[in-house]
């Protein structure tokens, strides 16, 4: 039903844009030179948000010589924005090598009862799927392309929050690194690696340290992206930096508030943006 109310959601944006490109048939035409967009033309995310705001009619920078014409048909329109998008996710995904590595609770709790749903009043922490990480980390590889990769404990933790809560603090104290489920084929097929966590007791889950402890990031860039309570990132950064070597590189990192989860896209896309990977 989720992914019909997607598929709508998805079918009436595109449709807006188009309408609203085809309504401004003034706008559809810029007066820019058109110069033919090939395979090889590399794209942006500034671009992709310039050629958006264009079809929406929003300000955007002086876009003129600009190869926005990528089906060759005189105009700039959705199915430009199409194209360009998919040749973004083509491009950024073969040759960067990027892996999006997060943990979520709801993927890492066991439920006694399948019908059981905990939606924990004081911490909003439900076990809902997918869970608020992981919707972060769908985000992102649908602008960067790339692969996803679950952290997964291999002893889930209770699905209720008190008892989940009472393990964490235990880990904590006694800075137990849990056993990990699942595990990376190669880590050297990957340049760039997005990690993304819940702000979990001030810090991150264990499970994150776990999986920095397994792995070699020598050379490599890490983009931590973590989704908290009023806690904020908290001492995250500091304890991830903690276990990195020092010829690792770590990009500015994102927070984001758990209610703000369902409307996070476009600050997502703004944050790569800034972080001008590609
Ligand atoms: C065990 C536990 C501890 C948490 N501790 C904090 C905290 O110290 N500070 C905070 O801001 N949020 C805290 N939260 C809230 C989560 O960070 C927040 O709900 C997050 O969006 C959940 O992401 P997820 O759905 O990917 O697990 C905690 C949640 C749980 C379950």
């Amino acid at each position: 039903m989720k992914k019909l109310a997607d598929c709508a959601l998805s079918v009436f944006m595109s449709a807006s844009l188009f309408i609203s490109a085809f309504n401004s048939s003034e706008l559809i035409r810029h007066p820019a030179d058109f110069a033919q967009a090939t395979e090889t033309t590399k794209y942006t995310i500034e671009d992709i948000r310039n050629l958006q705001d264009f079809l929406l009619a929003r300000e955007t920078p002086d876009l003129t010589g600009k190869d926005y014409d990528l089906n060759d048909d005189d105009r700039w329109d959705v199915f430009d924005l199409c194209l360009m998008k998919r040749q973004f996710i083509k491009q950024s995904s073969s040759g960067s090598n990027v892996l999006i590595a997060y943990f979520t609770r709801a993927e890492n709790v066991y439920l006694d009862n399948p019908d059981e749903i905990d939606i924990d009043a004081t911490s909003s922490a439900s076990v809902l799927l997918p869970g608020n990480a992981a919707i972060m980390a769908n985000h992102i590889q649908s602008l960067v392309g790339g692969d996803l990769f679950p952290i997964v404990v291999e002893n889930l933790y209770p699905s209720d929050y008190e008892g989940c809560l009472e393990r964490v603090s235990k880990e904590q104290a006694e800075n137990i690194h849990p056993s990990l489920a699942n595990h990376l084929d190669n880590i050297d097929d990957y340049d760039i690696i997005f990690l993304g966590y819940p702000n979990w007791g001030y810090s991150c889950p264990m499970a994150i340290f776990s999986f920095l402890e397994e792995y070699d990031f020598s050379g490599k860039t890490v983009i931590p992206f973590c989704t908290h309570g009023t806690g904020g990132l908290a001492d995250t950064i500091s304890d991830i930096t903690a276990l990195l070597p020092e010829d690792c590189t770590m990009l500015k990192p994102i927070g984001i508030y758990r209610s703000d989860i369902s409307d996070c896209y476009d600050e997502i896309e703004e944050w790569i943006a800034e972080l001008e990977l590609f």
